[in-house]
């Protein structure tokens, strides 16, 4: 089958690349603004890498998509310090101009696995129940809160996918990601910058390398199922090999095993830092506030439990504890510290 990846030297899309390459069973074309964690996964293995802006090039993507029987949408602004400091920046990629890489789907009638996100579901409104693809309520905070703008351009696409499976016949599959981690995930941070710090796992692990305080938002008693990279993209493979049961369906992709407090997973991560990395560091865990950290306009997601029964009932089980997830991811981060600086800097 031919693949085309659209946002594929990103953090998921350089690992997904990366399985469906070693596969063998596909022609795979990647696509992306620039190639540097493609280079670090695929390391001296050719990959076949087009520069391609989907905001710019848009007859270009349209012929890549012609070309190709399934493309994966992965393009995105995803940290949410960016949706406080470049909002319309987030919209305008994250929805206005994936919509042309799905509006290219439906002209050609090709099969679609496009990325929406867990944080399409918000937060709770105080329900402990798990979030069912099809059945809970999306609630989001007032528009002054910007925290809300990626989920709120995410939710549309979400429904105007939904929309050109039933009057175009569009085939499709959302992929709903929660909280993945692994390695690739972001970059180091030497000095946090507000306006662009990168994902709590990344931001914790800058933080650790470079002796800062790890900072919980707020206290950090919102909640995360953290998702090894590994089962993420395993899933992945399940929804390709899946074509007609995972056909117009929203999936999540999570752990619901993996749950914890963003105040244990600071706990746990600077745990395992000085027991396997670096016994003589002393890390220090203090709280700060989210208008000081984000900005004014933050909210959080106070849990996000994922309900997988659909991907289950395909056969696709997460495999990865979370002590596991993160002794993985942070050994990866470790171990290739030089590297990962000198080609995505910091
Ligand atoms: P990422 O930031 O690592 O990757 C996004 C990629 O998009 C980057 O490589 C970037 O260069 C590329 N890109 C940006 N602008 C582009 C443009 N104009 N043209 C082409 N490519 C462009 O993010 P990720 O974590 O790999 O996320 C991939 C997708 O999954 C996104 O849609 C994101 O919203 C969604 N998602 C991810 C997670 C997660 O746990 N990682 C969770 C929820 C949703
Ligand atoms: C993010 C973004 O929405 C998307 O990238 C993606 O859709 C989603 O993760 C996902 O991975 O599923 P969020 O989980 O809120 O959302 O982003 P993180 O930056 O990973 O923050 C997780 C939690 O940790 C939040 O409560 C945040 O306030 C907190 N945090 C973050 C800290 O306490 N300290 C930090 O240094 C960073």
């Amino acid at each position: 089958m031919k693949i085309c990846l659209f946002g594929a030297s990103g953090f998921i899309g350089s690992n997904l690349a990366l399985r469906l390459s070693e596969s063998g069973a596909h022609e795979v074309q990647l696509c992306d603004v620039e190639d540097a964690k493609l280079r670090l996964r695929f390391e001296n293995a050719p990959f076949a890498y087009e520069k391609v802006d989907i905001s710019k090039d848009t007859d270009r993507v349209d012929e890549l998509v012609r070309n190709a029987d399934l493309v994966f949408d992965l393009a995105a602004f995803v940290h949410p310090a960016m949706f406080m400091s470049k909002p319309l920046d987030v919209v305008k990629l994250n929805f206005f101009d994936c919509l042309n890489v799905i509006q290219s789907c439906v002209r050609h009638n090709k099969r679609l696995i496009h990325f929406s996100t867990s944080e399409v579901y918000g937060k709770t409104g105080g329900s402990d129940a798990s979030f069912k693809e099809n059945e809970t309520d999306l609630i989001l905070g007032p528009i002054e809160n910007q925290r809300w703008i990626y989920s709120c351009a995410k939710q549309l696409l979400d429904r105007m996918i939904f929309a050109y499976g039933v009057e175009q016949g569009l085939n499709y599959t959302l992929v709903r990601p929660f909280n993945f981690v692994g390695p690739l995930m972001d970059k180091f941070a030497k000095n946090w910058d507000r306006s662009d710090n990168p994902r709590v796992f990344a931001n914790f692990m800058s933080s650790l390398v470079y002796d800062r305080p790890l900072q919980l938002v707020d206290g950090g008693q919102s909640r995360r199922c953290f998702t090894y990279i590994d089962d993420a993209i395993s899933a992945l493979e399940a929804i390709v090999a899946h074509p007609n049961e995972m056909n117009r369906q929203i999936v999540n992709v999570g752990n619901p095993r993996n749950e914890a407090t963003i105040a244990d997973f600071a706990q746990l991560m600077a745990d395992t830092y000085v027991k396997h990395f670096d016994p003589s560091a002393r890390p220090v865990i203090k709280s700060v506030a989210s208008s000081d950290f984000y900005g004014k306009g933050y909210e959080d997601c106070d849990r996000r439990m994922p309900d997988i029964s659909k991907l289950t009932s395909i056969g696709w089980q997460p495999q990865f504890g979370l002590e596991e997830t993160v002794m993985k991811s942070m050994q990866y981060f470790v171990q290739n510290k030089t590297r990962l600086v000198e080609l995505l800097g910091e």
